[in-house]
């Protein structure tokens, strides 16, 4: 039996994790058939309490975030073959993920297996002497890797008999809840910041579902959202990174296994990751060190390393991580990348662990840092990355001027979303090189001749 625990109408939750007041359960589902699901339980991230496979997502004991745990041997019985006769997408992996196992009860667009692009003139351009990779998420179907920790969550959410769909979203996830809902034939509601990209915008209203505009920052649309999703009107709908948040965090342990997998299963020995709530980076260790633990893959000689990238307008991570803490000073956040635009990251402090553990570094990268690395992103490999691949990218280029990343090191860069939706942040930089009459003359005069 998989339990649903509603909060009270009166506690109040934070959307990334954090409660200030108890749960209480109030009513209970049957449970999914879920015989082949490796999950065991939901654990504290703060104390290490454990608590059913369910629709919560904040700790009773300390009000900590909630993690899925699994069992051991469950995950050593997965082998590379059964992974490779797998579908081309991120269903492979089900075996290592807490739901999905069986293909009838998934929400999905099938996301995963986007490319790996050798990046050897990228690396040329910023120093490094080592491979470099850029894993391409910008391939999935709505363009960006929230369809990997969407379609986790609302495979979980259906299973757990939610039957509406909703986000909290700084832009790609309000994209890809609007997408999945679609397929799925559910209804949807979506909750932005009112300045949003119009790509952004666009991209998520196109799908049909409600959405939800809001005069206000991410964080003030996190907060609604925690504050919504215990009233009774809400009592049946999943909000991806709020109730059901758990499950969605592991669909992006997939970006681990995928890369290691498409590298000959090897791990490599540094990524950048780009870090909004910092969810992301947390989960690509993880899935790394499952890897390892389960013997899967041999870790690389000296371990593998993870670095964190922040834009200046928002980077109350890479800050507290300077500072020499792990306490996060929410910001409020300003600059074009919007969708790493969270000021109070609700795994700040796990990202901030997994660097320092690893000894990896964080580093931050401003507007125009960010303008001249999409280019230079785009111009030595063909990826047109969105903002938040300009960031990582320029903060890939800081964190090798000085030295943070060992150059003689084989190095992956995540691109996690798609230039297309962020038209406005180079769209004054670039342009036609040449305007010309339609006529020989015109392209002679223009030197176009010789
Ligand atoms: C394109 C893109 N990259 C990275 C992230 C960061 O993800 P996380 O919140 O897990 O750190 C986001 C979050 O919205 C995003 O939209
Ligand atoms: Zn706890």
């Amino acid at each position: 039996m998989w339990q649903v625990l509603i909060p009270s109408p009166r506690a109040s939750t934070d959307a990334g994790g954090k409660m200030r007041r108890s749960l209480i359960v109030t009513s209970t589902v049957d449970a999914p058939r879920q015989s082949t699901s490796p999950a065991r339980a939901l654990v504290c991230r703060g104390c290490g309490a454990e608590f059913p496979l369910a629709a919560q997502h904040a700790c009773y004991e300390c009000f900590g975030p909630l993690e899925v745990a699994y069992d051991p041997a469950a995950l050593a019985a997965v082998t590379r073959e059964q992974i490779e006769a797998g579908p081309q997408n991120i269903w492979r992996y089900a075996a290592l993920l807490p739901t999905g196992q069986d293909p009838a009860t998934r929400v999905t667009l099938d996301p995963g297996l986007t490319p790996l692009v050798s990046a050897a003139a990228l690396a040329a351009e910023v120093g490094l002497r080592a491979p470099l990779w850029v894993k391409d998420d910008s391939a999935n179907p709505t363009h960006s890797f929230k369809d990997r920790v969407v379609s986790v969550a609302l495979t979980a959410a259906r299973e757990l008999g939610f039957t509406r769909f909703a986000c909290a979203s700084t832009g790609n996830l309000a994209n890809s809840v609007a997408a999945h809902a679609a397929r799925a034939g559910v209804p949807s509601i979506v909750f932005i910041p009112g300045d949003l990209e119009q790509g952004k915008v666009i991209t998520t209203a196109v799908y049909g579902g409600e959405l939800v505009a809001i005069d206000g920052s991410y964080d003030d649309v996190n907060r609604l959202c925690g504050e919504l999703v215990e009233t009774d009107e809400f009592e049946d709908t999943a909000f991806v990174n709020v109730n059901v948040r758990p499950f969605y965090a592991e669909g992006s342990k997939t970006l681990g296994y995928e890369v290691a997998e498409q590298l000959g299963w090897r791990i490599p020995a540094q990524v950048v990751v780009p870090m909004a709530s910092g969810e992301l980076l947390t989960k690509i260790d993880k899935a790394f060190s499952e890897l390892v633990e389960i013997g899967l893959v041999e870790a690389p000689e000296g371990g593998w390393t993870v670095f964190g990238a922040q834009s200046a307008g928002c980077n109350p991570i890479a800050t507290a991580l300077h500072n020499g803490t792990d306490q996060i000073i929410p910001v409020k956040p300003t600059g074009i990348a919007k969708s790493l635009n969270i000021g109070d990251p609700a795994a700040g402090s796990y990202a901030i662990e997994a660097v320092t553990r690893t000894g990896g570094w964080m580093d931050y990268a401003d507007d125009d840092e960010i303008r001249d690395a999409i280019q230079l992103l785009a111009r030595t490999t063909g990826v047109f990355a969105e903002t938040a691949g300009g960031v990582t990218v320029a903060v890939l280029k800081k964190l090798v001027a000085s030295g943070k990343l060992d150059p003689d090191k084989e190095t992956v860069v995540y691109n996690t979303g798609e230039g297309l939706k962020t038209l406005d942040a180079v769209a004054g930089q670039v342009g036609p090189t040449h305007r010309i009459k339609p006529s020989l003359r015109g392209a002679r005069d223009a030197g176009l001749l010789g």
